[in-house]
């Protein structure tokens, strides 16, 4: 089996109900960090780590997710003509990144079945899975922190970071037991659990590196929380097997898929840009005096 992880599956048929009603007919992906789309920031993300194949899972209605990594000849040479060479780049670039794969997910069946729906693609490799809702902001990109970790201890690993106990029902949670200061062997993994039933602050990031065998075990799995094929459910299986591993992820997590979250996002990246910074600072330090 190829140990070299090249390829990165990126579940985006994802609904967006959080988003409503924007994403009636706008992807969740492809709403904007200041001037990019969420999704660009996960693909350069596993670019930066290595990837080099990126494996969409789309469905109905996403197809301008497929576009915007793809050329567009008609704008390139209009931005040519009139000399704009820097935005002729900027367009140019998404398509550049890595070599990209589409597979189609026809039901929305959860994550679980979205990451099942690319077996065929990834094949009998260890690979990358990045959820587009969490946009991480951080000194090293957070996929190759996994990478490097799955380098070391040759099974399945998962990205975590603590949250607040109100938090932990809105994200799988792990039992561990800590084998360095930022990796933990699991002992079991919860999706959102209320906060009696968690087992610690650990939640899982939308980052994981996982052994091909999750396919068999996501084939086992029945529906779970919501009706939907779990991930989670099915990472569990896999833990009867085999270890599985958790490393603590730095870097600020954005939730973008949600409404605040993307607000958060949006301040926090606008802020790290030279252009904007001293005039949103003021602006937003205005705000907050006015309220
Ligand atoms: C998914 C996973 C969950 C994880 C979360 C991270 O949930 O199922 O375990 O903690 O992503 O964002 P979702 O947010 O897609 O419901």
């Amino acid at each position: 089996m190829n140990t070299k992880i090249k390829k990165a599956v990126i579940p985006v048929a994802g609904l967006g109900t959080r988003f409503l009603p924007a994403t009636k007919v706008i992807p969740k992906e492809l709403l904007p960090i200041v001037d990019k789309p969420s999704v660009q920031y996960i693909v350069e993300e596993a670019v930066a780590s290595g990837i080099e194949e990126i494996i969409l899972v789309t469905g109905r209605g996403k197809q301008s997710i497929m576009d915007y990594f793809d050329y567009a000849p008609e704008l390139e040479n209009i931005l040519e003509k009139r000399e704009k060479f820097d935005l002729l780049n900027q367009i140019k670039k998404p398509a550049e990144l890595a070599n990209f794969f589409t597979v189609w997910q026809s039901r929305p069946l959860g994550l679980g079945h979205a990451i099942l729906c690319a077996e065929d693609v990834v094949g009998d490799e260890p690979f990358l899975v990045c959820l587009p809702d969490e946009v991480l902001d951080a000194e090293n990109p957070s996929s190759k922190e996994l990478i490097d970790a799955y380098a070391k201890y040759k099974s399945s690993i998962i990205g975590l970071q603590q949250v607040e106990k109100e938090r932990v029902n809105l994200y799988g949670i792990v039992a561990a037991l800590p084998v360095t200061d930022r990796c933990f062997e699991i002992t079991n993994l919860i999706e959102k659990p209320n906060a009696e039933e968690a087992p610690s602050n650990l939640s899982i990031v939308g980052r994981y590196v996982l052994n091909p065998k999750i396919f068999k075990c996501l084939r086992r799995v029945t529906p779970g929380i919501n009706g939907e094929i779990q991930l989670t459910d099915a990472l569990n299986l896999l833990l009867k097997k085999e270890k599985i591993y958790g490393q603590e992820i730095s870097g600020t997590r954005y939730d973008t898929g949600d409404k605040l979250g993307f607000l958060k996002a949006n301040l926090a990246f606008g802020l790290k840009r030279e252009e904007f910074r001293e005039e949103l600072k003021n602006f937003v330090q205005n705000l907050g005096r006015s309220l």
